[in-house]
């Protein structure tokens, strides 16, 4: 695996389990210093602790952020301290089960999945060196939506949880290219895990029981599932798309730039 070289601190959002928690563990292993920005503190901590047991050597700190508030985003943007970040992984994500709004008036899983990374970055910027790194994590699930402003608050009977999920993705992947876009100097880049076997994956429904017999042992590992992101995070290179071993371009299906203006426009309205 390429190595990750960061001058700064790389920020992992969700690294309380799965993905996150592998990818917090291999940066901190090479050297990198790691803040696991998560809603659940005492979780992180027990998974600090577990990492630290493995490489002592680790320097990882862990912060209260809980994507389904704006105001903890901004509060954990306020909260960094000056010393310098180099990369966000905007990795937290859920597939809500039903439809609900957060205190913000925005739908779960879009707050989520959308609107936090999306504010955290945009908080972040000022203070980003011009190289610095931000990748998003998104899913082959994109590729059977679409995502327009509407998109961004789904009205109940709009929602459905594989594709709300799939809609927030998109967004973030169109936020993705326009960031890229308004911000040439930033290294933005995308990684789609594959079907990773993880907390996500359980859809809180009758057949889960019978899918973690049937279909978690033929599924990637968490550890398979970090791979796209570190080789995003180590790339040099921008706008790749990161899946598998492999990076690609981002498919051009995805690119609508007029969209993407709107999106962004519109998202900054809302929040
Ligand atoms: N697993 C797959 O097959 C797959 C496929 C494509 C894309 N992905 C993406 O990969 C990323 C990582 O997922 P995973 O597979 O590692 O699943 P996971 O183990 O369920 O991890 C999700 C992480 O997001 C965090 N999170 C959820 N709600 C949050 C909130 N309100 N504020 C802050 N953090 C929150 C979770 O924290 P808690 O511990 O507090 O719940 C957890 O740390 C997600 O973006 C997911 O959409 C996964």
């Amino acid at each position: 695996m390429e190595k990750v070289q960061i001058d700064g601190r790389v920020i992992v959002t969700g690294a309380t389990g799965g993905i996150g928690a592998v990818v917090t563990r291999e940066l901190a292993a090479q050297g990198c210093s790691v803040i696991m920005a998560c809603r659940n503190v005492a979780k992180a901590e027990a998974v600090r602790e577990q990492i630290l047991a493995r490489v002592p050597q680790a320097r990882i700190e862990v912060r209260p952020l809980d994507l389904t508030s704006l105001a903890s985003v901004r509060a954990f943007a306020e909260g960094l301290g000056p010393e310098p970040v180099g990369a966000l992984f905007n990795n937290a994500g859920v597939i809500s089960r039903g439809y609900s709004l957060t205190a913000d008036g925005l739908e779960n899983t879009f707050s989520v999945n959308y609107f936090g990374p999306f504010l955290l970055t945009k908080l972040l910027l000022p203070r980003l060196p011009a190289d610095a790194r931000i990748v998003n994590m998104v899913s082959l699930t994109c590729r059977y939506v679409r995502a327009d402003e509407q998109a961004l608050r789904p009205a109940e009977k709009d929602f459905s949880q594989l594709g709300t999920y799939a809609r927030s993705k998109l967004a973030l992947l169109h936020f993705s290219l326009e960031l890229a876009r308004r911000h040439p100097e930033l290294r933005v880049n995308l990684a789609d895990p594959g079907v990773v076997n993880s907390g996500i994956i359980s859809m809180g429904r009758w057949f889960d029981p019978l899918a973690d017999v049937l279909f978690r042992p033929f599924i990637k590992s968490p550890e398979k599932g970090a791979i796209p992101p570190l080789a995003a995070l180590a790339s040099e290179e921008r706008l790749g798309y990161f899946v598998g071993n492999r990076r690609k371009e981002i498919p051009a299906r995805y690119h609508d730039a007029d969209l993407e203006r709107r999106l962004w426009n519109e998202t900054e309205r809302l929040i």
